[in-house]
């Protein structure tokens, strides 16, 4: 295969062998999963899934003025929706439009009963994010937490969601990342790779789903290469912070334009 045939970096589950076979397998794959993804989140995370949902939504609290729109991208069954809902009410007292848009039903379906049983002012649209049913410039902040790892195509994703922030306005990535350290390193991969897969496939019933977590983090490209990415597509202060020994990485990068809002330490 030359170069220029080589296919675009994006998410590949077993047996997809192009863009269209990987997206639908990641559809069938969280829809399988939705109904017992909240539980088996927290449990597999110790709960620290919370909490970097949480440290996310400080991070942005910036671009979560009064007025301003935000879309969380692949958002699920919303926490991370929720927690920048949590966020704008501190800053902005509820003057915030926030939207969840994910490509499977039953995510949504499940982050629409959350969204009521907490009387929560957003909303929850079924949207790809490789093809954003929205007008361009049009959001403050788009966040994604453990989602974009999860797209067909990185180049395109990257590309919707500059896209759709207006100038000055904040992307959000959060995503899974390998510790760098061997200590660290090896004792993270046991827990991923074998450990995990196994609790998470005996919960839900569905070992697939809970397979491809390690193997999709393992070909995702280090921050240090999405980085690259972002500022190759034309995002303008390109920055990121692993948490956690390096488990998960926050990115974050501006449209370039004219906010001067800055991202401050919490
Ligand atoms: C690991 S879950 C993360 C959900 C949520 N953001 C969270 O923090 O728990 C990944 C989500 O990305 C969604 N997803 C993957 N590819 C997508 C795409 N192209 N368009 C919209 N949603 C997508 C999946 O349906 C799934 O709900």
């Amino acid at each position: 295969m030359t170069k220029t045939e080589e296919p675009a970096a994006g998410t590949r589950p077993e047996g997809a062998g192009n863009e269209a076979e990987a997206a639908r397998r990641v559809r069938d794959l969280f829809g399988a999963i939705a109904p017992r993804y909240d539980f088996l989140n927290h449990l597999l995370s110790f709960s620290c899934d919370r909490w970097w949902r949480r440290r996310t939504a400080r991070r942005v609290r910036d671009w979560l003025r009064p007025g301003s729109c935000v879309l969380d991208v692949c958002c699920g069954t919303g926490d991370l929706t929720f927690a920048l809902e949590r966020e704008a009410h501190k800053q902005a007292g509820g003057s915030v439009a926030i939207c969840g848009g994910d490509f499977v039903h039953g995510m949504l379906v499940r982050a629409r009963e959350k969204a009521i049983a907490r009387s929560s002012g957003s909303c929850f649209l079924g949207v790809d994010a490789l093809a954003l049913p929205f007008a361009d410039g049009c959001f403050d902040l788009i966040a994604v937490a453990f989602g974009f790892r999860n797209l067909a195509n990185y180049a395109v994703g990257i590309e919707e969601f500059r896209r759709v922030l207006r100038s000055g306005g904040l992307l959000a990535i959060l995503e899974f990342s390998e510790p760098p350290g061997p200590v660290f390193g090896r004792l993270y991969r046991f827990y991923f790779e074998r450990i995990l897969p196994g609790i998470g496939g005996l919960i839900s019933g569905n070992r697939r789903a809970y397979g491809y977590l390690p193997t999709s983090v393992a070909r995702f490209p280090s921050p240090e290469d999405l980085a690259e990415s972002l500022r190759t597509a034309g995002f303008a202060n390109v920055r990121y912070e692993r948490w956690m020994g390096g488990i998960v990485a926050l990115h974050l990068a501006q449209r370039p334009g004219t906010k001067n809002a800055k991202v401050e330490a919490s």
